[in-house]
């Protein structure tokens, strides 16, 4: 029988986006999730192990809840920002990558191109996971479905509507929806449609619809989302974007169009008063701070599936 030790080591995994995993493997972690939210998981995959943390854009949530989330798995986490790396004056990724593979065991990245993210694995010897691209959320939108499964029961028979922009959330939104099976209506103007490719894939797996009438997607919905109208990186667009996304803001009148039980989710910052009003935002229907604590528990049992080191 062969020896263990001597077995050849297992390719490392990644998490660029939600269809790099299978609707098995998602499902298995969000079951891990669920019990490191109950405080029913006391183990340290991470003892021993540094995650980098590199950021071309700035954050909140994401870096908090990697960072709390290493730590609590016994590791180390190490905040960089690409402007203070060599990356920022122009060091080639391919070098980067390979470079941090020999000092940590895990890397998460935050930026704007898809393709640097993919570069960056595929040089990388350690797991990568994407902290947002300028394509795709994947982190936000599995904390997003696992309020889904945790407050609707599941995802069987449901219907989640996106209002507004076409960015890197719907893009993901799309993802998921192809992976968990439920229903996805985009409501964007013309112009600021999600990526074709991701919408015809997710076309064939399950139910996916795209107008420009907020009310036509929120009608009978179980899940009504937004986000900002102007994302990172399109600073200079913002007024353009504010006239081209009128009549695109979830208030209560259009939350009155969805299911009566529907929850409102939004992966924030949010921009009361442009993409949602106060009031919705405040309201009975909000699900937004479970949705933002769900950032911990799906990264954290990410981390441990990713990088961790089995403990049993
Ligand atoms: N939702 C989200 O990713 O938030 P941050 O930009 O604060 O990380
Ligand atoms: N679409 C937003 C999400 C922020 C978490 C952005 O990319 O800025």
């Amino acid at each position: 029988m062969a020896d263990p030790q001597h077995r050849m080591p297992m390719p490392k995994r990644d998490l660029l986006a939600i269809t790099d995993f299978s609707r098995a493997e998602l499902e298995a972690l969000m079951a891990l999730a669920l019990r490191m939210k109950r405080g029913d998981y006391h183990e340290r995959p991470l003892a021993g192990k540094t995650l980098a943390m590199i950021f071309g854009k700035t954050s909140t949530r994401t870096r908090v809840s990697f960072e709390v989330g290493a730590c609590q798995l016994g590791g180390q986490p190490l905040f960089l920002s690409s402007r203070e790396m060599q990356l920022g004056r122009g060091e080639p990724i391919r070098d980067t990558a390979r470079v941090l593979s020999r000092y940590v065991d895990g890397i998460m990245i935050r930026t704007y191109a898809h393709t640097e993210v993919e570069e960056f694995a595929r040089f990388a010897t350690v797991p990568v996971i994407n902290g947002l691209t300028d394509l795709l959320h994947p982190c936000q939108v599995l904390a997003d479905v696992l309020t889904m499964r945790e407050e609707l029961g599941g995802w069987a028979g449901k219907i989640v509507a996106w209002v507004g922009d076409g960015n890197n959330m719907a893009n993901t939104w799309l993802e998921a929806a192809g992976q968990f099976g439920f229903e996805l209506r985009l409501a964007c103007p013309e112009g600021y449609e999600p990526n074709h490719a991701l919408f015809d894939r997710a076309a064939a797996r399950t139910r996916v619809t795209i107008t420009e009438l907020p009310e036509e997607a929120v009608a009978g919905a179980h899940v009504v989302t937004t986000d900002v109208w102007t994302s990172m990186g399109h600073e200079e667009q913002a007024e353009v974007r504010r006239q081209a996304f009128a009549g695109y803001g979830v208030d209560e009148k259009l939350m009155a169009l969805a299911d009566p039980a529907a929850i409102f989710l939004h992966c924030l910052p949010a921009h009361r008063g442009e993409e949602v009003t106060d009031a919705v935002l405040e309201g009975p229907q909000s699900r937004v701070w479970a949705e933002a604590a769900n950032r911990l528990h799906i990264q954290k049992a990410l981390m441990a599936t990713l990088m961790g080191s089995p403990t049993r």
